[in-house]
């Protein structure tokens, strides 16, 4: 199980990307920080530095939301139609899908996860959100509306809400600039987007297409750099309109503290801590393999994670020791490395707050059916982990990890499970694994989570909405539902 960077070699053009310092893009133009400053970017399979970035602080997102509202309130994007914006979104998608392996390579780098997942989740689910979203452009609309109030005539216009800052996290990269970026366009938006300081590379790579794709100048800004700076300053700016943020529900509540300066309005996808529930009429292989794959994918780093497994007490000790056989089984290694199953974390801090979760939750008394400790010595592995004999108080049982760590816990009757399931500050997602269509309708009905996967998990569409309850967020990502974070709606009356 060595790391070796050997296995695939990196492709010239993305050396190349990499080997020169990355500037940040504002008004169509790729210039350096104000400050002259950069940040290094580290390769997490072996914690060394990777490529250097220049680093945005508040002066270039003030420079950036200038250009993103000259673009806005004079440019040409509001004045071109539907269709050709629509057109300069499918443009993009056809060239992201050009260089998609130079895409897959930078994510790899860049966030750790094994190169094939990246060819084959990442780039492609960018790729048709893009083309799906084009699609949208053209049918943003408003209504007729009969009203009693006297004679008059009255409609709707659905309108872009303006200029807009998106702050998006390090797990999926390109696809959080894909879900940001692809409704925000369609909806006719300037954009001010932030990407993680973890992984900026592949939404510079985005940035060189946008030109070519079509979009004007000032339509899309990228800024580089940290939350506590570039991302602050976005989140507070006065003539920002709209923000858009994706990351830790902690960092949530600031960015609505930020936005209520100037009442900008706020979307949010945060944390989880989703329960997978399986019943004892489920075929066991199915419900192992589904209940690993709902933890393990990308390392445990998704948001809706299927992190607490609840089985029935009948077949409990068969799912949970599956799901340790297959844990042991998953190959460590860095994402160039053909026969890897699971990179590293994304960064050393994550590396810690992980092993932290897992030294509390054994010491308080959990007991680790595998893993339960950090892989090797270099670069931020982690072992994949089945927690049991835990309790509802636990730290590793309440709190999101965002590690390759489930904890496990039996029950008798399903009426028992749905306050276990819902006891959890988060709603982001639930999973379900039964044969009994009754049960898994009514469990779908009463989970309070903004999706539910029944005998599936972690299955992403652009057509599907996707969002929070309760401190997993506002707003839904996806969909038709998400030109609502990007639109304002005008009433116009007319006396007859
Ligand atoms: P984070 O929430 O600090 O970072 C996410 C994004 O927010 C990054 O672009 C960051 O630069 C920016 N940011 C940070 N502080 C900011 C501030 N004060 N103002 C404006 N922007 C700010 O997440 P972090 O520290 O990378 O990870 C910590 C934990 O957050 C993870 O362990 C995980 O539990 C959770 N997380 C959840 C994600 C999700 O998809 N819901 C994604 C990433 C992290
Ligand atoms: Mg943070």
């Amino acid at each position: 199980m060595a790391v070796s960077d050997t296995a695939i070699t990196i492709a010239p053009e993305v050396q190349k990307f990499i080997g020169e310092t990355r500037k940040m893009l504002i008004d169509g133009k790729w210039v350096d920080a104000a400050s002259g400053k950069t940040f290094e970017v580290y390769n997490p399979a072996t914690g060394e530095v990777m490529a250097h970035v220049a680093e945005g602080d508040a002066e270039d997102i003030n420079r950036a939301v200038r250009a993103a509202r000259r673009a806005f309130d004079d440019g040409p994007w509001r004045k071109m139609s539907p269709s050709q914006r629509g057109r300069c979104i499918s443009r993009l998608a056809d060239l992201i899908e050009q260089h998609g392996e130079e895409f897959a390579q930078l994510e790899s780098l860049d966030n750790g996860k094994p190169l094939t997942v990246a060819r084959v989740a990442d780039i492609p689910l960018s790729v048709d959100l893009f083309r799906y979203m084009s699609g949208w452009a053209t049918k943003i609309e408003g209504n007729t509306i009969p009203i009693s109030a006297g004679n008059y005539f009255a409609y709707t216009l659905r309108e872009p809400i303006g200029v807009v800052g998106q702050i998006i996290p390090w797990n999926f990269p390109l696809l959080m600039a894909a879900w940001k970026l692809g409704p925000a366009l369609a909806a006719g938006c300037a954009i001010v987007l932030k990407p993680a300081e973890q992984t900026p590379l592949s939404a510079l790579k985005l940035g060189e297409l946008v030109k070519e794709a079509g979009i004007p100048d000032g339509v899309v800004n990228i800024v580089p750099g940290f939350g506590e700076t570039a991302g602050a300053a976005l989140a507070a700016h006065p003539e920002v309109d709209k923000v858009a943020f994706t990351g830790s529900t902690e960092v949530g509540k600031l960015i609505v503290q930020a936005a209520a300066g100037n009442l900008k309005k706020v979307s949010l996808e945060l944390g989880g801590k989703s329960p997978n529930i399986i019943m004892k009429d489920v075929d066991v292989a199915t419900a192992v393999a589904g209940a690993s794959f709902s933890i393990f994918f990308n390392h445990g780093q998704c948001c809706s994670a299927g992190s607490r497994l609840y089985v029935e007490r009948e077949v409990f000790d068969q799912v949970v020791e599956g799901v340790a056989e297959q844990a042991k089984k998953i190959r460590l290694g860095s994402g160039f490395d053909p026969t890897t199953d699971m990179g590293p974390l994304v960064s050393d801090e994550q590396l810690q707050r992980v092993t932290g979760y897992l030294e509390s939750g054994i010491s308080s008394g959990a007991r680790p059916l595998s893993g339960g400790e950090r892989h090797g010595e270099q670069g931020y592995f982690v072992k994949p982990t089945v927690l049991v004999d835990v309790r509802q108080d636990m730290k590793v049982v309440q709190e999101e990890i965002f590690g390759p760590v489930v904890v496990a816990q039996p029950f008798k009757e399903l009426d028992e499970i749905l306050p276990v399931a819902n006891d959890t500050v988060y709603g982001l997602a639930a999973g379900i694994w039964t044969r009994d269509l009754s049960k898994a309708h009514r469990l779908a009905a009463s989970l309070r989570a903004g999706t539910v996967w029944i005998n599936c998990y972690n299955v992403f569409d652009a057509a599907l909405p996707f969002g929070g309850y309760k401190q997993s967020g506002w707003g839904r990502e996806m969909g038709h539902e998400v030109l609502e974070n990007y639109t304002e709606v005008k009433s116009v009356c007319i006396g007859l």
